[in-house]
């Protein structure tokens, strides 16, 4: 089924299930994504994706990712209500991010775009950075598409993170699928990257655990 929809002041087309995030892309409407992935079911943690939309003249925001198109939505990609949004998200996520007062990958070109101060809350963070934003990417793809569950996440609160499953090195010696996905550049980058206490990616891919 046909439904049209309002972009960005753009009629766009599209068929009943997909979401406000295909159906833009798919019209050539760009929306920053961070824990969005096509392959993978939305999960909608990272909320970069931000949208207004308009029904019935009621406007409400919405994460992209997630929200199905519909017959006469009307939707807005950028507003400063919107930019606002992602900028603040951006500048809470970088002191997590950040190495030697930098921040990279997908948070840089986002944090560039949106105007937004990396440093605005450095002096708030009180956690030890760990250059992961739990966007869960490589979690859910080894686990919804490679199907091997070889990484997962641990802990709670602020200590929460993704670590590998040490019975599971042998697979992803070979498959390494999740390396490129980390918006933070994370995975593979960091040779520190914990395992468990002592252990580290270069330990896992050569095979030592
Ligand atoms: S990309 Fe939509 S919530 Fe993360």
């Amino acid at each position: 089924m046909t439904i049209t929809l309002q972009i960005d002041g753009k009629e766009v087309k599209a068929t009943k299930g997909m979401t406000v995030l295909e159906s833009a892309r798919e019209a050539g409407i760009e929306i920053p994504t961070l824990c969005y992935h096509e392959k993978l079911e939305p999960y909608g943690v990272c909320r970069i994706c931000s949208v207004e939309v308009e029904k019935k003249g009621k406007t409400r925001i919405v994460a992209s990712c997630g929200f199905p198109v519909e017959q006469g939505l009307v939707v807005r990609t950028r507003s400063p209500r919107i930019d606002k949004i992602r900028k603040v998200i951006i500048e809470l996520v970088a002191p997590t991010t950040m190495i030697d007062g930098e921040v990279a990958g997908e948070i840089k070109k986002i944090g560039n775009e949106y105007g937004a101060d990396i440093h605005r809350f450095e002096s708030r963070f009180r956690a030890k950075p760990t250059r992961c934003i739990l966007c869960g990417q490589c979690v859910r793809y080894c686990d919804e598409v490679v199907g091997e569950h070889a990484i997962g996440f641990m802990g709670r609160g602020i200590d929460r993170r993704v670590a590998f499953f040490p019975e599971k090195a042998r697979a992803c010696l070979t498959c390494q699928a999740c390396f490129n996905l980390c918006p933070t550049g994370k995975i593979p980058s960091e040779t520190d990257f914990v395992v468990f206490d002592g252990f580290s990616v270069d330990d896992y891919l050569a095979g030592e655990l």
